[in-house]
Parts: structure tokens; sequence; C-alpha cells
């Protein structure tokens, strides 16, 4: 037994079964008294406690800065990633940008062209919205399938976070789009200048450039001080550290909307600028690499959502795909938000599998694998949002099913 494991168990004995108060710290080497010693003083920047230790999972590269972390899902509650948490994917690193020093520049086919900088951009009509955000490289190995050893490492490249910035629209009018300016060209100010052609209407719809992550400043790894934000679509679409809009009048044909960012079909055509990340479900717990702790009574949670609206309706399956029921969804009910879901479960102790679909407010029912692949073949590596099972062994282990 551990110490503090001991130590509890004295405390509570001296408290009479009443609530011991554990010492600040990690709470290990505490004496039976120390329940009543003072606490921690009061921090300047709030930390999680010592015991918790939920991580993202970074991608093992041959170049660090160029890759990948991934948020766990199978560890989070309700529907915000917090900051921390977030999903990242840099292909050059991530920049060290002074907020004093950084700037937009708009301009090409506009009447007035603009420099803005941070402070200015701040001063001009906000708003904050709940979004998700996927990265189109999401589930990728269900393409060609390999069994994934958790949620997080197959599923984790998809946030949620409430975003805070200046509707694109607002600066498209500041600076007056002329009539030919029909696409524009999102850069960043990292070492690559990565770079995406958007289509004008995403901009008048719902674009923000946004400078705020879930009630602070971005985090660098998110594009501090300012991003594009394109709810709904491909996150690498969202440029991060934006540092320039040039309208166009067709998309310029940058290195990641050729070279990447495409899907290629059956045919051997390549699909270009497929923006939208279509509805999508994942149960988080249980999930493949947990382990249930007996027969019995267990909650199925999980997330649902779709770049195209709201999720309206989440289906679970506890025999392999035959029947579904429905789950019941946690409010709020977000357009193009992660939506958390719950169905209560018995676990009579024999071997199952679990899956999930979803619906969302335009009728567009997740597929099935099968489904996916008639229509898009096996040659891509994005938008891979087919239904996804995970296989209860008879032991409580998890692990991932195809269905
Ligand atoms: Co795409």
């Amino acid at each position: 037994m551990s110490n503090s494991r001991r130590w509890f168990l004295r405390a509570l004995t001296a408290a009479g079964g009443g609530i011991a108060v554990a010492c600040r710290g990690t709470g290990r080497d505490a004496p039976a008294a120390a329940r009543s010693l003072l606490g921690a003083p009061v921090d300047d920047y709030g930390e999680r406690s010592p015991f918790e230790r939920i991580a993202r999972r970074v991608a093992q590269t041959t170049t660090p800065e160029n890759s990948s972390s991934r948020t766990p899902l199978q560890d989070l509650h309700g529907m915000i990633t917090p900051s921390s948490l977030h999903f990242e994917r840099h292909h050059s690193g991530v920049p060290n940008l002074d907020p004093a020093a950084h700037t937009l520049m708009i301009h090409g086919l506009v009447e007035r062209p603009l420099v803005f900088t941070v402070e200015e951009l701040k001063r001009l009509p906000s708003v904050s919205r709940i979004y998700f955000l996927e990265c189109s490289g999401n589930s990728a190995t269900g393409w060609r399938p390999v069994p994934q050893p958790s949620v997080q490492a197959g599923h984790g490249l998809t946030s949620c976070s409430n975003w805070t910035g200046v509707p694109l629209s607002v600066l498209f009018k500041e600076v007056g789009v002329k009539p030919e300016g029909r696409w524009f060209v999102a850069e960043g100010a990292d070492a690559c200048k990565m770079a995406r052609s958007i289509p004008i209407e995403k901009a008048l719809d719902d674009a923000l450039v946004a400078y705020g992550q879930n009630g602070e400043a971005l985090r660098p790894e998110q594009g501090y001080p300012i991003r594009l934000l394109l709810p709904g679509w491909e996150g690498n679409s969202s440029v991060k550290w934006l540092r320039r809009l040039e309208l166009v009048d067709s998309p310029s044909m940058t290195r990641d909307e050729t070279s990447k960012y495409t899907d290629l079909m059956p045919d051997g055509r390549a699909r270009q600028f497929t923006f939208l990340m279509e509805a999508k479900s994942l149960i988080t717990r249980p999930s493949a690499g947990q382990k249930l702790s007996g027969p019995g009574f267990h909650e199925i949670t999980g997330v649902a959502w779709s770049g195209s609206g709201a999720i309206t309706r989440v289906e679970v399956s506890t025999d392999g795909g035959a029947t579904w029921a429905d789950a019941t969804l946690q409010s709020p009910v977000l357009p193009k938000a992660h939506t958390r879901f719950t169905m209560p479960w018995r676990w009579e102790g024999s071997e199952v599998v679990l899956a999930v679909r979803c619906t969302d407010e335009t009728g567009f029912v997740q597929p099935s694998r099968a489904e996916l692949v008639t229509a898009r073949g096996v040659n891509s590596n994005y938008h891979f949002n087919a239904i996804q099972g995970w296989k209860v062994q008879a032991d409580g282990a998890v692990i991932d099913a195809a269905i």
C-alpha cells in the first residue's frame, strides 16, 4: 500500500468517516496530523492536480517540427477540450510570435488594402462561438485498417473550443472586396508559410480571425496571436499564425492543396478543395485500451459532431450493429461543435461489440465503412468518418473492432 493510501485511510478513520481533507502537493509522506495543516498559498496561474496525468499523445517522427499530437478523448468530460490538450498539427514547428510586432495584411482584389495590428483587431466587433476543429487526416488508419490501441491514437485529431475573434466578413467589408475576388489565400507566419485557398463564401458565412480560445489568448500551438477559424472545415484550412489574406479570382494551388489534402479516388483522379468535415461519432468510454472493472452498470459515453450543422440523433449498438438505440444528447447541442452523448448500459460479462452512429440536421447519416469505401475507394488519406466499433472481451478488456 502506498504511503498516500495508508495516510488517506488513517485520516478517514481519525475523522470518524467524515470528509478527509488532503494536504496540498503530492499528499505523499503526509502524517495523520497533516490534514489540519494549511494548504498551498494562492498562485498566479492555475495548474491541475498532481494526481492527474492525462496528456496529448505525440507522434514519434524523425522531424518533430512536422508532426502532430492527439487529444485524450477517452479522458475528457463534456464538450470542451482544455486548450492544453487540444490536438496539434504543425508543418514547420511552432513560431514564437510577439503580438506587438505581428500584423495581418489584407490585399489583392480589394478597394483598400489594409494592415491590422493585433490590438486593432481586438478593437473590432467580436463574437465567441463553440466549434470543433478536426484534422482531415483524423482516423486515417480506417482507410487501410490497422487496429488502434486507443480512441486517442486512432481518432484524437479532433478537439472543441470556445473561440473568440472578429468575423472575417467585418474585415472584408473594411477592405472592400472587388467582385472578381472570389477566393482568398490565407498564409501563416510559420517557417513554411503554410497557405490555403478558400472560397469567399466561407468568409461571408461564419469564418473568424480568432485571438481567444476557452477564455484566454490562443495557445502558441493553436496559432498565437491570431489564426483563421473556418467552422466545420478541415483543420488545415484554419491557417494558424495568420499574417496575410490575399483576395484572388481563383485558387492559388499552394503546396498544401496540391501535394497534400487532396483525396485520391478509385479512378485515379484526385478531389481537391474538399473542406467539409462530415458527421462522425465516437464512443470514448468504454474504448480500446480500457478495461471494464466488472459486469453490471456502465455508462456508455462519447462525442458526435458535424461540419454541416447540429447533431440531431446519436444511436448506439451493443450487438455489433445488428440493433441500435437512441442515446441521450447532453445540452447544449450546438452546430459544428462536439456534442456529448450518454447511454446507460448493463454489461453481462460476455463479449460484445459496441458501436455508434450519428445523424446531423441535414439528414446526413454517418456511413458504415463499407458504404464509405463503396463511394470513395481506399486510396484516400483524409475525411474518414465511418462507424467505429469497440469489442469488449469477456475479461472486460476493450480492443479496436471492425464492424
Ligand atoms: Co479535404
